[in-house]
């Protein structure tokens, strides 16, 4: 068949609490993030499918590096839709900085997939995205938990445990965070790897701070539920604790952490892979959120966005 002209976007992901134990089996509480998104646009090209992005084009056998892991992501989907590779070109974009936290890959991941059902007039199933993103997902993480698509295909908080069906949550009251870039890309496929070295080893250490971070997760979940923001945001500061003694922050991060706190954060933590990468902060309300924007992009953030998570009451 040929394809047709599509477009297809996924919003980032945000960690509130959980990452890098959830690699390791442990529960993780995340949620999508909407103010930036990634991009996949499809568009018909006579002669064997080429992948554009970053200034690059050319065919799937000859991406360059950073590229491999979508054009694997391309050929799987394709194999799954029955179609060849040929006749278009994909081109992908993003606002989600790669290396900060915010899961770019997945997004982006996602995005290629949607757009290739949607090129080819299919409707992609929930477990055929989680499966053709993951395709992508272990070429840039080399042993992703697939917490990141699970966020970024979300439609609110969730319960994530690796190889699982992710339990939505309802939030118990409106959630006021702020998410600040430190503009220094994390390397979270280095840092996975590292952790897993240090468990082969039996480091204990380690794998009390991983057992920690799992209770914190399902402590955070807890207090999402209730709705205690106070609760809520004491998980994020002991989160904080374990991951700074793991080596997972750094100085920038540390320092976005410690603005945050001294405006009056209920909370604040690092996001995602670490050591650089994204941090975020959880405010009292509205207005204290505006504080805590000046304050993080005083205290030297490269970007900062409001995310506000709205309370949604099933009816009943
Ligand atoms: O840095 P990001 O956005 O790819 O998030 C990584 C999350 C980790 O828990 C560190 C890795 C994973 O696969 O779960």
């Amino acid at each position: 068949m040929v394809p047709r002209r599509a477009e297809a976007s996924a919003p980032a992901k945000l960690i509130l609490v959980g990452e890098h134990a959830v690699v390791h089996g442990y529960p993780a509480l995340v949620l999508p993030f909407a103010g930036v998104r990634a991009f996949a646009e499809l568009a018909e090209r006579p002669g064997p499918a080429q992948l554009a992005a970053w200034g690059w084009q050319g065919a799937l056998e000859a991406v360059p590096e950073q590229l491999a892991g979508f054009a694997e992501c391309v050929r799987a989907t394709l194999a799954r839709l029955g179609e060849a590779p040929e006749g278009f070109v994909l081109r992908l974009s993003s606002e989600i900085a790669p290396g900060s936290g915010l899961g770019a890959s997945a997004a982006l991941a996602v995005a290629v997939v949607r757009a290739l059902y949607a090129a080819f007039a299919q409707e992609p199933t929930h477990d055929d995205l989680t499966a053709l993103a993951a395709v992508a997902e272990r070429h840039a993480h080399g042993n992703p938990s697939g917490v990141d698509v699970a966020g970024v295909l979300a439609s609110g908080p969730i319960r994530f445990v690796r190889d699982t069906t992710p339990q939505p949550l309802d939030p118990g009251g409106a959630l006021h965070l702020v998410v600040a870039d430190t503009g220094r890309p994390s390397a979270t496929r280095k840092a996975v790897a590292a952790l897993q070295q240090r468990l082969e080893l039996e480091d204990e250490g380690v794998r009390s701070q991983l057992v920690r971070l799992g209770e914190l997760a399902d402590e955070a979940c807890g207090a999402l539920l209730a709705g205690d923001r106070r609760r809520l945001g004491q998980t994020l500061d002991q989160a904080q604790t374990s991951l700074a003694a793991l080596a997972l922050s750094d100085d920038a991060l540390d320092a976005l952490v410690t603005a945050a706190r001294t405006h009056g954060a209920l909370g604040a933590k690092l996001t995602g892979g670490g050591c650089g990468g994204c941090m975020l902060a959880l405010a009292e309300n509205a207005a204290h959120q505006d504080d805590l924007v000046r304050a993080l992009e005083a205290a030297g953030a490269r970007q900062v966005w409001r995310h506000t998570v709205i309370q949604e009451r099933i009816p009943s």
